[in-house]
């Protein structure tokens, strides 16, 4: 039996095909945004960094909850940024009540309870009352096992689905057989480990590298599937075999400069190019006149 490619697949398919691909690939880029917003300054440095990961999944027992919240994600919530200081230093002088009454409450008032109070409809520990606050100042151990577990199940159930269709495109790719088998599974292989890696740094803070490069490792892989799948797909065979040959040939010339380089590639992608047009301007003609073999 003869195994699908991209050029037995309809032009409508392709579109459908391409639209899903490239807003995965949008997706994913907007999902670096979030792990950015959620995760950076937890270790009091601006910038996302490795111990920033550690933090949010192993929490920093030297540090309370509510003061890994106002040093991290919740800082831009403060209309008043010296306010911080405020909350600070009302943790580090033990929490008493009427030290927050006086100054802590107006601001968790003003600032935070839209979000984290119970009539706001979300999950978010409240901020409502000195009791409820007071809980936030002890030692931060990070995301509790039962939390872990239900996001957990959300990303293995949503994520194994983008991953099953990206890598069911994927599959009409022209590529070496052992190539396309052995890709085709990293993506969930990598989607494991990092989930695998949330647990462990949850215990042992080193292993953020192993979940912050298995996390990568998804997202190179994933974003491999789509480009080759959106360049096959609408570049014809040829063509693409040609520019394949001739990049191949590049490689092994890749010890010379940047310079000859360049200028050895440059026409190859402009030709090519021109002949993706050439191609899309032909498909677009027979959809068109509608004599479009299958549709
Ligand atoms: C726009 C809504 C919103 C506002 C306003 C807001 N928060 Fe949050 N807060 C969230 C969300 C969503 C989370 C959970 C996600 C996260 O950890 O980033 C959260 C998490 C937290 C946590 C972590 C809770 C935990 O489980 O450890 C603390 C503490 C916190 N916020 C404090 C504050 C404080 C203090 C303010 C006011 C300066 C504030 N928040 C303002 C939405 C908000």
């Amino acid at each position: 039996m003869a195994f699908q490619r991209f050029s037995d697949i309809s032009v409508s398919e392709r579109i459908l095909n391409s639209f899903f691909l490239m807003s995965i690939a949008i997706g994913y880029f907007f999902s670096l945004g979030q792990i950015y917003f959620v995760h950076h300054g937890r270790d009091g440095e601006p910038g996302l960094s490795i111990d920033d990961i550690a933090i949010a999944y192993h929490g920093s027992p030297d540090q309370t909850r509510l003061a890994a919240a106002i040093k991290g994600p919740m800082a831009g919530n403060l209309k008043n940024p010296s306010d911080a200081e405020v909350i600070l230093n009302w943790i580090d002088s033990g929490g008493k009540k009427a030290i927050y009454q006086k100054k802590v409450e107006p601001i968790l008032q003003r600032d935070c309870i839209m979000c984290h109070s119970p009539d706001s409809g979300m999950n978010l520990p409240p901020l409502t009352n000195y009791e409820n606050v007071v809980k936030l100042t002890t030692a931060d151990h990070g995301p509790s096992v039962p939390s872990l577990v239900r996001v957990s199940h959300i990303h293995l159930f949503g994520i194994s689905f983008i991953l099953l269709f990206v890598g069911k495109i994927f599959l009409l790719c022209d590529i070496p057989i052992w190539l396309k088998r052995v890709t085709v599974g990293i993506p969930f292989l990598s989607m494991l480990l990092d989930i695998f890696a949330w647990y462990l740094t949850r215990q042992t803070p080193g292993f953020a590298y192993l979940l912050v490069i298995s996390g990568a490792m998804m997202g190179l892989s994933l974003n491999y599937q789509i480009c080759l799948s959106l360049i096959q797909m609408w570049m014809p065979p040829d063509d693409y075999k040609s520019l394949w040959r001739n990049m191949k040939v590049g490689s092994a010339k890749t010890g010379s400069t940047i310079y000859t380089f360049s200028k050895k590639y440059s026409p190859i992608v402009w030709q090519n190019s021109i002949l993706m047009m050439k191609f899309l301007q032909t498909q677009a003609i027979k959809v068109m006149s509608g004599r479009t073999p299958r549709d």
